[in-house]
């Protein structure tokens, strides 16, 4: 197996954990279950990590057209979105409606538009 396939493997995987997880925390409702919100961020900060190396490295070498350029930037704003609103979520018990319902939609898109850049970079570095 090429490194790029382990990578697509483990984001795949890390992808039904965050979602899995995250679809359990809004279900279980407050208070959250710390080792599933743990779960949940520790796994999330990895796949945008991991996600986002494999992105840079082919966005650095400018091997992109135009349009895969706006999607791969649209993900970016989606997942700091996510990720931003996750926090905020976690971290109170009285955030704004508005931040609760961007952290139960934005991700889902985040998601879509992090695989479609993914798919037009991994293994073009
Ligand atoms: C890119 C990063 C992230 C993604 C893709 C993600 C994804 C999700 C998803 C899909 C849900 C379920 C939404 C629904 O039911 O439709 C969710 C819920 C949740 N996430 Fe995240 N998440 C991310 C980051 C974080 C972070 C960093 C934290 C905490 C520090 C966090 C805390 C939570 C909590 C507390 C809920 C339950 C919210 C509720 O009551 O509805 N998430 N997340």
């Amino acid at each position: 197996m090429s490194a790029i396939q382990a990578r697509v493997i483990g984001l795949i995987v890390s992808a039904v954990v965050i979602f899995g997880s995250g679809v359990w925390l809004t279900s279980a409702g407050r208070p959250y279950a710390i080792a599933l919100q743990t779960v949940h961020k520790l796994t999330a900060l990895a796949a945008v990590i991991v996600s986002g190396v494999t992105v840079y490295q082919a966005m650095r070498i400018g091997v992109l057209p135009t349009a895969e350029s706006i999607v791969v930037w649209v993900a970016a704003v989606l997942v700091i979105a996510s990720f931003a609103s996750g926090g905020a979520v976690s971290a109170s018990d009285a955030e704004p409606t508005w931040v609760l319902w961007l952290h139960r939609v934005a991700p889902w898109f985040a998601g879509v538009l992090t695989a479609v850049s993914v798919y037009f970079t991994a293994g073009r570095a």
